[in-house]
């Protein structure tokens, strides 16, 4: 395992998350004993634009029910529920966090989605799948976390098959600029490698992928980030509890993970970025 592994798996694992979750979950009304995976929406979807950005992402791919898809980096599995659930994909999610497969694999048991989506431990520079066993992946807000890009897309390309596409969606540099940490994928620099939509076209081109389309998504990120301090603002000029949101599986420094995170989104520095690989 790479050296920076472990401290990345103890920055994302937080004590208690799943009843935190159901907690909250139960708190704005939903009924936790039949949970339907929609409910878990704002809190499962660990990345910039929540569902709304899985949607926009996966609806590009041309996924067909019953398409093995790998989503690498599966955090505590909304984008595989949503792709099982709307696509009917038969999903495989690999997290380096253990508690997030754990969390993953029960919060599936509880929407009733454990037969078409399975989590498993390991890392995506190492995957402990067959070559050429998905048709399909998916990568959302994983890659600011692996140092080797290169190493990333040549162990996307060895599990897919011929023509299979690979969708990234990851935060990415576009200019220079000093980061302000916590992050949301880091609590320091130690753990962040954001890198250059170049580096991530030119690692998938040497590993065999083609690009098939690119879209940064900075100011819809901005609007994400925008329309949830308002959320906030108006729970609270109201007196009642926020909303269930992302900020929950970041911890208690949520807060600041985000301040931060805007900022750098707002000065041009940091922005989402979908690219679209083909392999082959
Ligand atoms: C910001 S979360 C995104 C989770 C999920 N993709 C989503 O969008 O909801 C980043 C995830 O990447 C995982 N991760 C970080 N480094 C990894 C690695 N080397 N291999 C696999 N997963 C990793 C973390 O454990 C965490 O679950």
């Amino acid at each position: 395992m790479a050296t920076v592994e472990p401290g990345i798996a103890r920055h994302y694992d937080i004590s208690g998350l799943e009843e935190r979750i159901i907690a909250a979950l139960a708190d704005s009304g939903a009924d936790v004993a039949n949970l339907r995976a929609s409910d878990l929406e704002a809190v499962d979807e660990f990345h910039i634009g929540g569902v709304a950005a899985t949607k926009a992402l996966v609806g590009q791919m041309g996924l067909k029910p019953g398409t093995m898809l790998l989503d690498i980096g599966s955090g505590v599995g909304g984008p595989a529920r949503f792709v099982a659930n709307n696509v009917g994909a038969d999903v495989t999610g690999i997290d380096l966090t253990q508690s997030y497969v754990d969390i993953a694999a029960s919060l599936s048991e509880r929407t009733g989605m454990a037969g078409k989506t399975r989590f498993v431990q390991g890392s995506a520079l190492d995957m402990p799948f067959a070559d050429a066993s998905y048709d399909a992946a998916i990568i959302l807000h994983v890659g600011m976390n692996l140092p080797d890009k290169p190493g990333l897309m040549s162990e996307a390309a060895r599990v897919l098959r011929p023509g299979g596409v690979f969708a990234v969606y990851d935060v990415m540099r576009l200019k220079d600029g000093a980061l302000t940490y916590p992050l949301p994928w880091a609590s320091d620099e130690t753990m962040s490698f954001v890198a250059t939509p170049d580096d991530y076209r030119s690692a998938a081109v040497a590993a065999g992928f083609s690009v098939i389309a690119e879209r940064p998504r900075g100011a819809f990120a901005i609007e994400f980030f925008a329309a949830m301090r308002e959320r906030l603002a108006a729970a609270q000029a109201e007196g009642s509890k926020p909303p269930p949101g992302v900020g929950l599986v970041m911890g208690e420094d949520a807060r600041t993970k985000i301040a931060n995170l805007t900022a750098a989104l707002e000065g041009g520095i940091l922005a989402p970025v979908e690219l679209l690989l083909r392999l082959g």
